[in-house]
């Protein structure tokens, strides 16, 4: 039995990618290809995302797609289905992630605001990718962050729905393995990546050679980094894995 990463460990997987025009998602797109799959493409940025896709080329299409709409899952799933019926996996990596505020000046607006992207978006992936999965198999890949774990000031509806996400993971990989269906379900925790996502926080939170610092390796994540391991979940090399949280944060959360 070979042991490692093959040359292409998604060879013949379609996987959907939610917040694909941009960022980790963007990153995650071409790696996937590198890596031999196909992948689908979708965010509500639509013209950056149809330009991302037209970038990579053959193995790359777009569809528009608004995680916080039920409909627009719908209507997503439907077009999925023209390139591949089923999908072989869900990169569910649309979130926001330039968030600050604490107790005292968070408004429930803002709160809602977080948690429709954060946690509707991904329990919705997770719903339509588990229906269109559930006979074939598949895998999915849903994103926390270190603040699931540690928590901190200055991000309080982050972390709290990113802290959702642990157990959505968890619920949904327990879910498939009683039901009996091949999909298996995990989640990543970044600590701070490098994206445009970030570009106007940076500033206000001390400069990025600060946040740098913070992590052990003295240095921000890149988003192939990330992609990197989600690529290796989402393929038949971790077919012993699921329900599982995995950290990539330059050592973070092991201080
Ligand atoms: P980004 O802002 O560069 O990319 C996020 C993408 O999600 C954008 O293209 C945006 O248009 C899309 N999006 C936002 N709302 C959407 C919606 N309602 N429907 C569909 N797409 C939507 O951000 P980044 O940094 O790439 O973040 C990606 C994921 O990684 C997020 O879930 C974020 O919370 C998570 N993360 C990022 C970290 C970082 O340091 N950059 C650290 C830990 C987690």
């Amino acid at each position: 039995m070979s042991v490692g990463l093959g040359a292409a460990p998604l060879a013949s997987k379609t996987i959907l990618i939610t917040g694909a025009a941009s960022g980790i998602g963007g990153a995650a797109a071409r790696y996937f290809v590198e890596c031999g799959a196909t992948v689908i493409m979708s965010d509500i940025a639509v013209e950056k995302g149809e330009k991302a896709a037209a970038a990579i080329g053959k193995n790359a299409c777009f569809i528009p797609l608004d995680v916080t709409s039920e409909a627009s899952w719908q209507q997503a799933m439907q077009k999925a289905a023209e390139v591949a019926e089923p999908i072989d996996g869900l990169f569910n990596c649309a979130g926001l992630v330039d968030v600050l505020d604490d107790i005292d000046d968070l408004a429930l607006a803002e709160w809602h605001r977080v948690f429709k992207v954060n946690v509707d978006g991904s329990y919705l992936g997770c719903k339509y990718a588990v229906r269109a999965m559930r006979e074939k198999g598949g895998a999915i890949v849903n994103v926390a962050s270190i603040y699931a774990s540690v928590g901190g000031t200055g991000s309080l509806a982050y972390a709290a729905s990113k802290g959702g996400i642990l157990m959505l993971t968890q619920s949904v990989a327990q879910y498939c393995l009683a039901r009996g269906y091949a999909i298996r379900c995990n989640d990543v925790l970044p600590g701070y990546i490098e994206t445009e996502g970030l570009d106007a926080t940076w500033d206000v939170m001390g400069g990025k050679q600060r946040i740098a610092e913070m992590h052990p390796l003295r240095r921000l994540g890149r988003p192939e980094e990330v992609a990197s391991l989600v690529a290796f979940l989402l393929s038949d090399e971790a077919s012993y894995i699921t329900g599982a949280h995995y950290p990539i944060d330059g050592g973070y959360l092991a201080q």
